[in-house]
C-alpha cells in the first residue's frame, strides 16, 4: 500500500469519527430538548396541574370563567371594538395554538408576533406578576381540561411548530 492511500484512509477515518460524534451529539440534544418540553407541560403531572389551577382561579377565572367557559358571545366584538375573553375548554380555540405560542401570549399579552401592532385587547400580559413556572403550570392546567382527542391534535401542532422554529 502506498503512503498516499494510507494517508487518505486515515483522513477518511477521522472524517467518519467526526461525523458520528456530530450525529450522536445532535441526537442527544434533540432528545433533551424534547424531554424538557415534556416536563414543562405534562397534563398528567398532578402537582403541576394543581399549581396551575391555583393560578387560574386567582387570575384568569374572572374573565375566562370558573369552568373555562369564557364570556358570553365571545366571538362578537364589544361596542368598544374589543373581543370578550374566549373559553379555554375544548369549545374555544386555545387548543389550535402551540404551547410556545400560548406561553408567549400569557407572558407578553396580545402583542406582535401574536397580534398585529397596536392591537387593542383586554388580555393582560402576565410576565411581571407570574414566573415562567407559573405560566407553564397554568397552561398545563388548561390543557388537562381538554378532551384526550384535542390534546393529541395539539401535540401535532407542537411538533410542527418546533420543526419550523429549528
Ligand atoms: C381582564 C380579563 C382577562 C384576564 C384576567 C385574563 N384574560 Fe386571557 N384573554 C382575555 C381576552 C379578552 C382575550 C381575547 C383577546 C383578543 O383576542 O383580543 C384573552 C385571550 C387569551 C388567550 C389566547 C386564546 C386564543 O385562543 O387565542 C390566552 C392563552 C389567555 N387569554 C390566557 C389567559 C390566562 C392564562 C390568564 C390568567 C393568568 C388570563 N388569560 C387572564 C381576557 C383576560
Amino acid at each position: 500500500m502506498s503512503i498516499h492511500s494510507r494517508h487518505w484512509r486515515r483522513q477518511a477515518l477521522f472524517l467518519m469519527l467526526g461525523l458520528s460524534l456530530l450525529l450522536g451529539g445532535s441526537l442527544i440534544t434533540y432528545q433533551i430538548m424534547d424531554r424538557e418540553n415534556a416536563v414543562k407541560v405534562d397534563p398528567h403531572d398532578q402537582n403541576q396541574v394543581e399549581h396551575g389551577q391555583r393560578v387560574y382561579d386567582q387570575l384568569c377565572a374572572f374573565c375566562h370563567g370558573k369552568e373555562l367557559e369564557g364570556q358570553p358571545d365571545w366571538r362578537i366584538r364589544k361596542p368598544n371594538g374589543k373581543l370578550p375573553a374566549p373559553p379555554h375548554d375544548g369549545s374555544g380555540h386555545t387548543w389550535h395554538h402551540s404551547d410556545d405560542t400560548l406561553f408567549g401570549i400569557i407572558k407578553h399579552g396580545l402583542v406582535p408576533p401574536y397580534a398585529p401592532e397596536d392591537y387593542q385587547s383586554d388580555m393582560p400580559a402576565w410576565g411581571d406578576s407570574l414566573t415562567d413556572e407559573d405560566i407553564w403550570a397554568v397552561l398545563t392546567f388548561i390543557k388537562s381540561r381538554w378532551p384526550e382527542e384535542m390534546q393529541k391534535i395539539q401535540e401535532d401542532i407542537n411538533v410542527r411548530a418546533q420543526r419550523q422554529s429549528r
